[in-house]
């Protein structure tokens, strides 16, 4: 094994190492504390390898040995999910398509990486466009545009480069397509909740921009995609009636509506999917992150195409289908999130945050707009420069978390996280932020 301390320098002789510090114990990290191998020091993990890892490290659930069993079968043969099936393949899909997807969607499709399930949601809805306009009409699909919004991250691959623009490096100096970016209504929460913001002015805006962009691409707009509280563009929240209004205009223009749920998808809001808080469901989403496997699902009104990419084989496709290991350790998570009521823990923690959060903000931090659902808890700060001085000073006080936008910090906590962490967390944080004078 290689000596935790040399962990850096040997990964830097071969690649770019612009990652954390810390070396994480695998073994000795444990719920929602990451051991590091190098200090021996331990971090409370608010990061979660950017919303990934749901139920905390080493969940004692994990060492049952008729799962370490499967995990280790999955492990040792690496089979192409989309044509060759397995058992524990079934399983899993079984249980994620009853137990996680709402009943309504009934299709399905698998791939390794939130960008690429992305993408294939834009592939559906693209296909099903076409058929609708009437395939000879389209140009090859060349006509075709996706609405999206600002500050949207979508991921970055081939399409969804197009689509993301947070931050101008991310995307810049690669080809894109040019397709209709609209005003993103975002709410901004006083430290009692309510809304700041004169929001339904800026949702006058968006719908303006929306409806000028129907005009301009007439026939040719596919999707609207929108992530239901946008993250790396700085945890920006939504009025449902915004995205009521969304649903309106996609169904009024056949136009799909997508939800990107990568980042908020899997009971981190304290729902299996953000979209149930709002009550306004997308005719597609798309998921990774916690969900291991990452991938989408769609409802009937694909079905409008009879012909379309879940009749027809090989319109999308991977040759792994996402991976069997992730399908087995999600399954898992799936068992254990649900029998341990881990979406109502998250809510209460959650809410605890946000209102520790507000109090401190009230009595003597310099910040504001502190929001959050679950396990996706956000607040900002005056400046860049000082919210990148209170992230450096909340990790020398071991408390891992994330920038998100130019202004703001974000935590994506464990859901199996305790309302004793949530307390250390707020003492860290409250040591940290700039204090009134
Ligand atoms: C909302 C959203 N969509 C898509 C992605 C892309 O996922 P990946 O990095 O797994 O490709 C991310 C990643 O942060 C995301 O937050």
């Amino acid at each position: 094994m290689i000596d935790p301390k040399q962990v850096h320098a040997t990964l830097s002789r071969h690649q770019l190492v612009d990652g954390y510090p810390v070396v994480l114990d695998l073994e000795k990290s444990h719920g929602s504390w990451l051991h590091d191998s190098v200090s021996g020091e331990e971090y409370l993990d608010f990061f979660t390898c950017f919303a990934s890892w749901p139920v905390g490290y080493n969940h004692p659930a994990t060492c049952d040995r008729d799962f370490l069993a499967r995990l280790q079968r999955a492990a040792l043969n690496k089979p192409a999910n989309s044509d060759l099936y397995t058992q524990d393949m079934a399983a899993f899909v079984d249980a994620f398509g009853s137990r996680v997807t709402p009943p309504e969607f009934p299709h399905h499709f698998w791939v390794s990486g939130g960008a690429l399930a992305v993408e294939n949601t834009l592939k559906v809805a693209f296909d099903w466009k076409a058929h609708k306009v009437g395939v000879d009409k389209v140009n090859d699909g060349n006509d075709l545009v996706v609405l999206h919004f600002r500050q949207a991250f979508h991921g970055r691959s081939g399409y969804t480069m197009s689509l993301t623009n947070t931050v101008p490096d991310k995307v810049a100096l690669f080809p894109k397509f040019e397709w209709p970016r609209v005003h993103n209504p975002t709410i901004e929460f006083d430290l009692d909740g309510g809304i700041a913001n004169d929001v339904e002015a800026e949702e006058a805006r968006a719908c303006g921009e929306i409806e000028a962009a129907f005009e301009r691409y007439a026939g040719r707009v596919a999707a609207i995609i929108i992530e239901p509280m946008q993250g790396e563009g700085g945890d920006n929240h939504f009025r449902p009636e915004f995205l009521q209004k969304l649903r309106d205009y996609a169904d009024r223009h056949e136009a799909l509506l997508i939800f990107d749920e990568v980042q908020t998808g899997f009971f981190g809001s304290g729902k299996a999917w953000m979209w149930q808080h709002h009550g306004v469901a997308p005719d597609l989403a798309a998921f990774g992150k916690k969900t291991q496997v990452c991938g989408l699902y769609a409802g009937k009104r694909v079905d409008e195409v009879p012909d379309n990419v879940f009749v027809r084989s090989s319109r999308i496709n991977s040759t792994w289908g996402g991976n069997l290991v992730d399908m087995v350790r999600c399954h898992k998570f799936i068992d254990i999130i649900l029998s341990e009521n881990l979406a109502e823990n998250v809510t209460a923690r959650g809410e605890e945050l946000v209102a520790g959060l507000r109090e401190i903000a009230r009595e003597r931090g310099q910040f504001s707009n502190v929001r959050g659902k679950g396990s996706l808890v956000a607040f900002t700060l005056d400046t860049p420069a000082v919210r990148d001085g209170v992230l450096s000073k909340l990790m020398e006080k071991r408390l891992m978390a994330l920038a998100a936008g130019e202004r703001s910090i974000r935590f994506r906590m464990p859901l199996v996280v305790t309302a004793e962490e949530v307390g250390t967390a707020l003492e860290r944080i409250a040591d940290c932020v700039p204090q009134a004078v």
